[in-house]
């Protein structure tokens, strides 16, 4: 988001869903076998990290899921290596590649999700009680990025209205702001950026509620990993990514738009809407056309669709604005 232009980075090789998680498995049986057989010197689940920073050994990643009607069909699936190894999550460093060596330090549990401002009463949600909140569904979305690069990711979540639904906000919340985990003992690599952190995200309340966004706390059928913002994050699929806050702590009710960080940053730039539209150029670089991650070079570049492709489901959301203006 800092750079001049969209980094060209060379996508790698597309892994399978089940290659990657054998691999996974295999990884975490060898870790049990080698902690059985007494290598305790380095400790389990520090071998673990090392062998696969970011996933715990022992923990059962698994979600139960159900399938959706709001996923979108059609599209290769990108793979998990690319989903998890190509990341924005500047807490963790800035380089696309950081977040997965660097996002193993989030202590994902326990985990809090406090609901303020105005609502009938401030709550807090442990992260289990938001886990059984719903049944949780596989949902597919295009995933596009400001930075003109896109992937096709199955997410695992439940429409972010079931949630707000059980906050109880008062009639006069306009807004909803998300507020992402912060400790810079944790996150050492918040001072490489000039964020005003906390990482904050906000949307109008009818965006908030509508089906499409997805409180989200898995992809692949697997709980996150932390460099996609585990335990819980947003997922809005019409937007560019970097509407949909990570590893969220808050959600805070309003009755005027909140601050985001990225809006914070550079105002010309990122706008409070974000939704994806080709006709908008960003200022550095032309939305027309999108980078599609891990295809083979010449099956990379493809048009960007309006509302990344959902504007029946949203398109009536923004009737009456200047989407030029209110970019
Ligand atoms: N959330 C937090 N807390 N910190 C971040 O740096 N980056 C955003 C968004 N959410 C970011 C964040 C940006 S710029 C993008 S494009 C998406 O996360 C990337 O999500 P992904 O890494 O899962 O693809």
């Amino acid at each position: 988001m800092l750079i001049g232009k969209p980094p060209d980075v060379p996508s790698s090789a597309i892994t399978p869903r089940d290659k990657y998680l054998n691999r996974r498995r295999f990884l975490r049986n060898a870790v049990s076998s080698a902690a059985a057989a007494g290598v305790a010197a380095l400790g389990a689940e520090r071998l673990a990290q090392v062998i696969s920073p970011g996933i715990s050994a022992f923990a059962d990643t698994r979600l139960q899921t159900v399938k959706s009607p709001l996923t979108t069909t059609g599209e290769q699936l990108t793979s998990f290596e690319d989903v998890t190894h190509y990341n924005n999550y500047y807490e963790f460093g800035v380089d696309k590649s950081d977040p997965a060596k660097n996002a193993g330090a989030l202590p994902t549990r326990p985990w809090t999700v406090r609901v303020d401002g105005l609502v009938n009463k401030p709550k807090t949600f442990d992260i289990d009680t938001l886990l059984k909140l719903r049944p949780l569904e596989d949902r597919v979305y295009r995933h596009r990025c400001v930075e003109a690069w896109s992937m096709v990711i199955p997410w695992v979540g439940y429409s972010l209205s079931a949630f707000i639904n059980q906050c109880e906000p008062l009639s006069n919340a306009r807004y909803v702001q998300f507020l992402s985990y912060y400790n810079s003992s944790v996150e050492k690599w918040t001072s490489e950026s000039n964020i005003d952190w906390p990482y904050s995200e906000g949307l109008r309340m009818d965006e908030a509620m509508n089906p499409l966004t997805l409180l989200t706390f898995g992809l692949y059928g697997e709980v996150l990993p932390n460099q996609n913002g585990a335990p819980v994050r947003i997922v809005v699929p019409w937007k560019y990514g970097f509407k949909s806050a990570k590893s969220i702590v808050t959600v805070r009710f309003l009755d005027h738009q909140p601050p985001t960080t990225w809006n914070e940053q550079n105002s010309h730039e990122y706008g409070f809407y974000s939704n994806v539209n080709p006709y908008v150029d960003h200022p550095r670089w032309s939305q027309k056309v999108e980078r599609r991650i891990g295809l083979p070079f010449y099956a990379q570049r493809r048009a960007t669709l309006m509302y990344n492709g959902y504007g029946d489901q949203v398109a009536s959301l923004y009737n009456g604005m200047d989407l030029r203006k209110d970019f």
